[in-house]
Protein backbone atom coordinates (compact mmCIF):
# COMPACT_ATOMS: atom_id res chain seq x y z
CA UNK A 1 0.00 0.00 0.00
CA UNK A 2 1.40 3.73 -1.00
CA UNK A 3 0.37 6.56 1.56
CA UNK A 4 0.51 10.21 0.59
CA UNK A 5 1.71 12.55 3.13
CA UNK A 6 0.82 15.78 3.32
CA UNK A 7 3.35 17.99 4.90
CA UNK A 8 1.78 21.42 4.96
CA UNK A 9 3.70 24.60 5.09
CA UNK A 10 1.96 27.56 6.81
CA UNK A 11 4.08 30.19 5.46
CA UNK A 12 3.18 33.20 3.73
CA UNK A 13 5.79 33.85 1.34
CA UNK A 14 5.72 31.51 -1.94
CA UNK A 15 9.49 31.59 -1.64
CA UNK A 16 9.88 30.85 1.89
CA UNK A 17 7.41 28.27 1.21
CA UNK A 18 8.71 26.45 -1.49
CA UNK A 19 12.28 26.50 0.58
CA UNK A 20 10.69 25.49 3.76
CA UNK A 21 8.76 22.61 1.74
CA UNK A 22 11.98 21.53 0.16
CA UNK A 23 13.76 21.38 3.31
CA UNK A 24 10.96 19.29 4.58
CA UNK A 25 11.74 16.58 1.99
CA UNK A 26 14.95 16.90 2.31
CA UNK A 27 15.19 15.93 5.81
CA UNK A 28 12.51 12.66 5.00
CA UNK A 29 15.03 12.10 2.59
CA UNK A 30 16.14 8.66 4.13
CA UNK A 31 12.90 7.38 4.85
CA UNK A 32 11.58 8.55 0.97
CA UNK A 33 12.76 5.31 -1.38
CA UNK A 34 12.95 7.69 -4.64
CA UNK A 35 12.43 10.93 -6.22
CA UNK A 36 9.77 9.76 -8.64
CA UNK A 37 7.18 8.93 -5.00
CA UNK A 38 7.32 12.56 -4.51
CA UNK A 39 4.38 14.94 -5.34
CA UNK A 40 3.59 18.50 -4.68
CA UNK A 41 0.13 20.15 -4.29
CA UNK A 42 -0.52 23.80 -5.34
CA UNK A 43 -4.30 24.25 -3.88
CA UNK A 44 -4.53 28.06 -4.27
CA UNK A 45 -2.00 29.32 -6.14
CA UNK A 46 0.71 30.99 -5.42
CA UNK A 47 -1.54 34.53 -5.83
CA UNK A 48 -3.65 33.61 -2.92
CA UNK A 49 -4.01 36.58 -0.43
CA UNK A 50 -4.20 34.17 2.30
CA UNK A 51 -0.74 33.31 3.60
CA UNK A 52 -2.60 29.80 4.87
CA UNK A 53 -3.42 28.39 1.92
CA UNK A 54 -0.88 29.12 -0.31
CA UNK A 55 0.50 25.24 -0.82
CA UNK A 56 1.60 22.52 0.67
CA UNK A 57 3.53 19.42 -0.47
CA UNK A 58 2.34 15.69 -0.42
CA UNK A 59 4.84 12.70 -0.80
CA UNK A 60 4.42 9.26 -1.38
CA UNK A 61 5.87 6.84 0.63
CA UNK A 62 5.25 3.33 1.49
CA UNK A 63 5.90 3.43 5.37
CA UNK A 64 3.30 3.01 7.82
CA UNK A 65 1.08 4.95 9.31
CA UNK A 66 2.45 5.17 12.28
CA UNK A 67 5.96 5.38 10.69
CA UNK A 68 5.14 8.51 8.59
CA UNK A 69 3.49 10.10 11.67
CA UNK A 70 7.19 9.63 13.22
CA UNK A 71 8.93 11.04 10.22
CA UNK A 72 6.42 13.89 10.18
CA UNK A 73 6.99 14.81 14.09
CA UNK A 74 10.80 14.38 13.33
CA UNK A 75 10.70 16.38 10.52
CA UNK A 76 8.62 19.26 12.54
CA UNK A 77 10.77 19.11 15.63
CA UNK A 78 14.20 19.38 13.49
CA UNK A 79 12.77 22.14 11.18
CA UNK A 80 11.78 24.20 14.35
CA UNK A 81 7.94 24.22 15.92
CA UNK A 82 6.62 28.04 15.76
CA UNK A 83 6.65 30.25 12.86
CA UNK A 84 4.86 33.77 12.76
CA UNK A 85 3.61 34.18 9.58
CA UNK A 86 3.22 37.99 8.26
CA UNK A 87 -0.20 38.35 9.97
CA UNK A 88 0.49 37.04 13.05
CA UNK A 89 -2.01 34.59 13.19
CA UNK A 90 0.11 31.59 13.81
CA UNK A 91 2.20 33.69 16.38
CA UNK A 92 1.31 31.03 19.20
CA UNK A 93 0.59 27.99 17.02
CA UNK A 94 3.19 25.14 17.44
CA UNK A 95 3.07 23.77 13.72
CA UNK A 96 4.87 24.66 11.27
CA UNK A 97 5.36 21.41 9.20
CA UNK A 98 1.49 19.76 9.88
CA UNK A 99 0.62 16.06 9.06
CA UNK A 100 -2.73 17.63 7.67
CA UNK A 101 -4.01 14.62 5.72
CA UNK A 102 -3.05 11.45 4.48
CA UNK A 103 -4.12 8.94 1.93
CA UNK A 104 -3.72 5.55 0.89
CA UNK A 105 -3.06 4.50 -2.60
CA UNK A 106 -6.42 4.57 -3.96
CA UNK A 107 -6.62 8.06 -2.75
CA UNK A 108 -9.16 7.51 0.61
CA UNK A 109 -8.70 9.70 3.29
CA UNK A 110 -6.66 7.67 6.43
CA UNK A 111 -7.85 8.95 9.81
CA UNK A 112 -5.97 9.47 12.60
CA UNK A 113 -6.43 8.73 16.25
CA UNK A 114 -4.15 9.89 18.21
CA UNK A 115 -3.55 12.67 20.56
CA UNK A 116 -0.17 13.48 19.55
CA UNK A 117 -1.96 15.37 16.46
CA UNK A 118 -3.24 18.79 16.42
CA UNK A 119 -6.10 19.25 14.52
CA UNK A 120 -5.70 21.10 11.45
CA UNK A 121 -6.00 25.26 11.12
CA UNK A 122 -9.99 25.69 9.91
CA UNK A 123 -8.28 27.40 6.90
CA UNK A 124 -6.32 24.45 5.99
CA UNK A 125 -9.62 22.50 5.06
CA UNK A 126 -10.27 25.02 2.29
CA UNK A 127 -7.17 23.56 0.69
CA UNK A 128 -7.99 21.21 -2.49
CA UNK A 129 -5.38 19.06 -3.34
CA UNK A 130 -3.97 18.75 -6.57
CA UNK A 131 -1.27 16.26 -7.07
CA UNK A 132 1.43 16.92 -9.18
CA UNK A 133 5.07 15.61 -9.50
CA UNK A 134 7.38 17.54 -7.56
CA UNK A 135 9.88 17.55 -10.24
CA UNK A 136 7.42 19.58 -12.90
CA UNK A 137 7.59 22.14 -9.84
CA UNK A 138 10.96 22.44 -9.06
CA UNK A 139 12.49 22.34 -12.01
CA UNK A 140 10.16 25.28 -12.77
CA UNK A 141 11.15 27.24 -9.63
CA UNK A 142 14.59 25.90 -9.01
CA UNK A 143 17.46 25.12 -11.35
CA UNK A 144 18.19 22.25 -9.13
CA UNK A 145 17.28 19.82 -6.78
CA UNK A 146 19.97 20.04 -3.93
CA UNK A 147 20.28 17.37 -1.57
CA UNK A 148 17.55 15.19 -2.65
CA UNK A 149 19.28 11.78 -2.45
CA UNK A 150 19.60 9.43 0.36
CA UNK A 151 21.73 10.52 3.34
CA UNK A 152 23.34 7.48 4.40
CA UNK A 153 25.60 5.95 7.25
CA UNK A 154 26.57 2.08 6.62
CA UNK A 155 28.24 0.43 9.16
CA UNK A 156 30.62 -2.37 7.84
CA UNK A 157 31.22 -4.88 10.73
CA UNK A 158 33.85 -7.26 9.04
CA UNK A 159 34.76 -10.43 10.71
CA UNK A 160 34.46 -8.99 13.97
CA UNK A 161 31.45 -9.58 16.71
CA UNK A 162 30.70 -13.42 17.76
CA UNK A 163 26.77 -13.57 17.87
CA UNK A 164 26.33 -12.26 21.19
CA UNK A 165 28.59 -9.41 21.13
CA UNK A 166 27.13 -8.53 17.65
CA UNK A 167 23.48 -8.72 18.91
CA UNK A 168 24.46 -6.50 22.28
CA UNK A 169 25.90 -4.05 19.51
CA UNK A 170 22.77 -4.12 17.33
CA UNK A 171 20.52 -3.61 20.81
CA UNK A 172 22.42 -0.53 22.03
CA UNK A 173 22.40 0.86 18.20
CA UNK A 174 18.46 0.06 18.21
CA UNK A 175 17.74 1.82 21.56
CA UNK A 176 19.48 4.87 20.85
CA UNK A 177 18.65 5.33 17.02
CA UNK A 178 15.07 6.72 16.43
CA UNK A 179 14.65 9.27 14.00
CA UNK A 180 18.21 9.52 12.10
CA UNK A 181 18.55 12.48 9.89
CA UNK A 182 19.88 9.79 7.82
CA UNK A 183 19.53 6.31 6.48
CA UNK A 184 21.40 3.96 8.77
CA UNK A 185 22.59 0.51 7.55
CA UNK A 186 24.38 -2.36 9.65
CA UNK A 187 26.85 -5.04 7.58
CA UNK A 188 26.91 -8.11 9.82
CA UNK A 189 28.60 -11.39 8.97
CA UNK A 190 26.28 -13.95 7.84
CA UNK A 191 25.83 -15.89 10.89
CA UNK A 192 24.11 -12.52 12.48
CA UNK A 193 21.90 -11.49 9.83
CA UNK A 194 18.88 -13.52 10.46
CA UNK A 195 18.58 -12.70 14.15
CA UNK A 196 19.67 -8.82 13.79
CA UNK A 197 17.56 -7.70 11.21
CA UNK A 198 14.68 -9.53 13.74
CA UNK A 199 15.89 -7.54 16.39
CA UNK A 200 15.55 -4.88 14.49
CA UNK A 201 12.02 -5.19 12.90
CA UNK A 202 10.58 -1.82 13.68
CA UNK A 203 14.23 0.35 13.64
CA UNK A 204 15.17 2.45 11.06
CA UNK A 205 18.57 0.52 11.31
CA UNK A 206 18.72 -1.44 8.18
CA UNK A 207 20.83 -4.74 7.83
CA UNK A 208 23.24 -5.66 5.10
CA UNK A 209 25.21 -8.97 4.29
CA UNK A 210 29.41 -8.62 3.42
CA UNK A 211 28.91 -10.39 0.70
CA UNK A 212 26.91 -12.86 -1.52
CA UNK A 213 27.20 -16.09 -3.86
CA UNK A 214 28.29 -15.43 -8.14
CA UNK A 215 25.97 -18.40 -8.50
CA UNK A 216 22.30 -18.52 -7.54
CA UNK A 217 22.14 -22.04 -5.77
CA UNK A 218 23.56 -25.60 -5.87
CA UNK A 219 26.75 -27.35 -5.17
CA UNK A 220 29.05 -24.44 -4.19
CA UNK A 221 29.98 -25.47 -0.35
CA UNK A 222 29.98 -22.57 2.14
CA UNK A 223 28.84 -19.79 0.42
CA UNK A 224 25.89 -17.63 0.88
CA UNK A 225 23.25 -16.54 -2.20
CA UNK A 226 21.51 -13.65 -2.37
CA UNK A 227 18.10 -14.91 -1.99
CA UNK A 228 19.23 -16.64 1.01
CA UNK A 229 20.42 -13.12 2.28
CA UNK A 230 17.26 -12.11 1.45
CA UNK A 231 15.35 -14.90 3.42
CA UNK A 232 17.07 -13.09 6.69
CA UNK A 233 15.55 -9.77 6.60
CA UNK A 234 18.19 -7.68 5.29
CA UNK A 235 17.88 -5.30 2.80
CA UNK A 236 21.59 -4.55 1.52
CA UNK A 237 24.73 -6.17 0.10
CA UNK A 238 27.88 -4.58 0.39
CA UNK A 239 29.68 -5.57 -2.92
CA UNK A 240 33.20 -5.26 -4.35
CA UNK A 241 34.89 -4.40 -1.03
CA UNK A 242 38.77 -4.13 -2.12
CA UNK A 243 39.40 -7.09 0.84
CA UNK A 244 37.20 -9.25 -1.33
CA UNK A 245 38.77 -8.15 -4.44
CA UNK A 246 42.17 -8.38 -2.75
CA UNK A 247 42.41 -11.43 -0.85
CA UNK A 248 39.49 -13.71 -2.07
CA UNK A 249 40.61 -12.50 -5.77
CA UNK A 250 36.88 -11.26 -6.50
CA UNK A 251 37.05 -9.92 -10.44
CA UNK A 252 34.97 -7.43 -12.04
CA UNK A 253 32.98 -10.20 -13.76
CA UNK A 254 32.46 -12.14 -10.23
CA UNK A 255 31.14 -8.99 -8.92
CA UNK A 256 28.50 -8.23 -11.99
CA UNK A 257 27.29 -11.57 -11.49
CA UNK A 258 26.92 -11.08 -7.86
CA UNK A 259 25.45 -7.74 -8.38
CA UNK A 260 22.84 -8.93 -11.06
CA UNK A 261 21.64 -11.81 -7.98
CA UNK A 262 21.65 -9.73 -5.43
CA UNK A 263 19.36 -6.81 -7.58
CA UNK A 264 17.37 -9.86 -9.04
CA UNK A 265 16.49 -11.30 -5.63
CA UNK A 266 15.35 -7.58 -4.10
CA UNK A 267 18.63 -6.60 -2.31
CA UNK A 268 20.19 -3.30 -2.34
CA UNK A 269 23.77 -3.21 -3.30
CA UNK A 270 25.99 -0.84 -1.77
CA UNK A 271 29.16 -1.22 -4.18
CA UNK A 272 32.64 -0.67 -3.68
CA UNK A 273 35.15 1.36 -5.66
CA UNK A 274 38.16 2.77 -4.63
CA UNK A 275 42.28 2.69 -5.94
CA UNK A 276 45.41 1.42 -3.90
CA UNK A 277 48.44 3.54 -2.69
CA UNK A 278 50.60 2.92 -5.41
CA UNK A 279 47.83 3.66 -8.07
CA UNK A 280 47.08 7.18 -5.95
CA UNK A 281 50.48 7.92 -5.71
CA UNK A 282 50.69 7.14 -9.93
CA UNK A 283 47.60 9.72 -10.17
CA UNK A 284 45.82 6.82 -11.69
CA UNK A 285 42.77 6.82 -8.87
CA UNK A 286 39.87 7.88 -11.40
CA UNK A 287 41.17 5.48 -14.09
CA UNK A 288 40.91 2.67 -11.55
CA UNK A 289 37.47 3.62 -10.08
CA UNK A 290 36.25 4.43 -13.78
CA UNK A 291 37.50 0.65 -14.94
CA UNK A 292 35.80 -0.84 -11.91
CA UNK A 293 32.28 1.21 -12.53
CA UNK A 294 32.51 0.04 -16.17
CA UNK A 295 33.95 -3.36 -15.25
CA UNK A 296 30.80 -4.62 -12.62
CA UNK A 297 27.83 -1.86 -12.53
CA UNK A 298 28.03 0.12 -15.67
CA UNK A 299 25.86 -2.22 -17.51
CA UNK A 300 22.88 -2.45 -15.67
CA UNK A 301 19.54 -0.74 -16.48
CA UNK A 302 18.75 2.40 -15.44
CA UNK A 303 16.05 0.66 -13.08
CA UNK A 304 18.28 -1.56 -11.63
CA UNK A 305 20.81 1.36 -11.11
CA UNK A 306 18.07 3.28 -8.69
CA UNK A 307 19.22 0.14 -5.93
CA UNK A 308 23.13 1.03 -6.25
CA UNK A 309 24.79 2.75 -3.72
CA UNK A 310 28.32 3.89 -4.05
CA UNK A 311 31.05 3.45 -1.47
CA UNK A 312 34.35 5.17 -2.58
CA UNK A 313 36.96 3.43 -0.04
CA UNK A 314 40.58 4.36 -0.82
CA UNK A 315 41.85 1.08 -0.13
CA UNK A 316 45.41 3.23 1.06
CA UNK A 317 42.74 4.39 3.77
CA UNK A 318 41.03 1.83 5.20
CA UNK A 319 41.72 0.68 8.71
CA UNK A 320 44.97 2.41 8.35
CA UNK A 321 44.29 5.81 10.25
CA UNK A 322 45.14 7.83 7.35
CA UNK A 323 42.06 9.38 5.73
CA UNK A 324 41.27 11.32 2.10
CA UNK A 325 41.22 14.86 2.93
CA UNK A 326 37.91 16.20 2.32
CA UNK A 327 39.54 17.85 -0.75
CA UNK A 328 41.07 14.56 -1.97
CA UNK A 329 37.14 12.69 -0.95
CA UNK A 330 35.45 15.38 -2.99
CA UNK A 331 38.11 15.55 -5.97
CA UNK A 332 37.30 12.08 -6.73
CA UNK A 333 33.22 11.55 -5.64
CA UNK A 334 32.42 14.39 -7.97
CA UNK A 335 34.25 12.59 -10.66
CA UNK A 336 32.60 9.64 -9.99
CA UNK A 337 29.04 11.18 -10.02
CA UNK A 338 29.93 12.61 -13.35
CA UNK A 339 30.80 8.81 -14.78
CA UNK A 340 26.96 8.15 -13.63
CA UNK A 341 26.13 11.07 -15.30
CA UNK A 342 27.53 9.90 -18.62
CA UNK A 343 25.99 6.64 -18.23
CA UNK A 344 22.91 7.39 -16.74
CA UNK A 345 21.93 10.74 -16.92
CA UNK A 346 22.32 14.07 -14.99
CA UNK A 347 19.24 13.28 -12.59
CA UNK A 348 20.34 9.85 -11.73
CA UNK A 349 23.60 10.80 -10.76
CA UNK A 350 22.03 13.45 -8.95
CA UNK A 351 20.00 11.14 -6.83
CA UNK A 352 23.33 8.36 -6.34
CA UNK A 353 24.03 8.13 -3.10
CA UNK A 354 27.94 7.96 -2.84
CA UNK A 355 29.29 6.76 0.23
CA UNK A 356 32.97 7.88 1.71
CA UNK A 357 35.01 5.01 2.96
CA UNK A 358 38.60 4.55 4.64
CA UNK A 359 38.98 5.54 8.31
CA UNK A 360 36.13 7.89 9.04
CA UNK A 361 35.43 8.27 12.52
CA UNK A 362 33.97 10.49 14.59
CA UNK A 363 36.08 13.07 14.47
CA UNK A 364 36.59 13.73 10.73
CA UNK A 365 33.02 12.56 9.56
CA UNK A 366 31.15 15.98 9.80
CA UNK A 367 33.90 17.19 7.86
CA UNK A 368 33.76 14.95 4.80
CA UNK A 369 30.32 14.99 5.14
CA UNK A 370 29.70 18.80 4.30
CA UNK A 371 31.30 18.51 1.00
CA UNK A 372 28.56 18.07 -1.67
CA UNK A 373 29.40 15.04 -3.11
CA UNK A 374 29.60 13.22 -0.36
CA UNK A 375 26.29 11.19 0.56
CA UNK A 376 27.67 9.44 4.03
CA UNK A 377 30.02 7.06 5.07
CA UNK A 378 30.86 3.22 4.74
CA UNK A 379 32.72 2.89 8.50
CA UNK A 380 34.63 -0.05 9.42
CA UNK A 381 36.02 0.19 13.00
CA UNK A 382 34.19 2.80 14.18
CA UNK A 383 31.36 1.20 13.78
CA UNK A 384 32.47 -1.35 16.16
CA UNK A 385 31.92 0.84 19.28
CA UNK A 386 27.81 2.00 19.32
CA UNK A 387 29.23 5.57 20.74
CA UNK A 388 31.31 6.37 17.47
CA UNK A 389 28.99 5.09 15.39
CA UNK A 390 26.12 7.16 16.90
CA UNK A 391 28.63 10.06 16.81
CA UNK A 392 28.57 9.18 12.78
CA UNK A 393 24.97 9.45 12.46
CA UNK A 394 24.67 12.52 14.15
CA UNK A 395 27.42 13.95 11.80
CA UNK A 396 25.10 13.31 9.04
P1 LIG B 1 37.63 1.51 8.22
O1 LIG B 1 36.95 0.53 7.14
O2 LIG B 1 36.56 2.53 8.56
O3 LIG B 1 37.99 0.67 9.37
O4 LIG B 1 38.80 2.15 7.55
C1 LIG B 1 36.09 0.99 6.17
C2 LIG B 1 35.67 -0.14 5.26
O5 LIG B 1 36.50 -0.98 4.94
O6 LIG B 1 34.51 -0.23 4.85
Amino acid sequence: MTYYLSLGSNLGEREQTINRALACLEELAGVITSRSEFFYSAPWGYNSPNPFCNLCCCVETNLQPLQMLQATQAVERRLGRSHKTADGHYEDRTIDIDLIRAFDGNGQEIRWETETLTLPHPLWQQREFVRVPLQEIITKQHKTIEHMRTRMVAGNWKMNKNLQEGVALATELKEAVKDPKCAVVIGTPFIHLATVAELLKGSPIKVAAENCADHEKGAYTGEVSAEMVKSTGAEYVILGHSERRQYYAESYEMLAEKVRLALANGLKVIFCIGEVKEEREAGKQNEVVKAQLEGSVFGLSAEEWKNIVLAYEPVWAIGTGLTATPEQAQEIHAYIRSLVADKFGKEAAEDTTILYGGSCNEKNAAELFACPDIDGGLIGGAALVADKFLAIIAAR
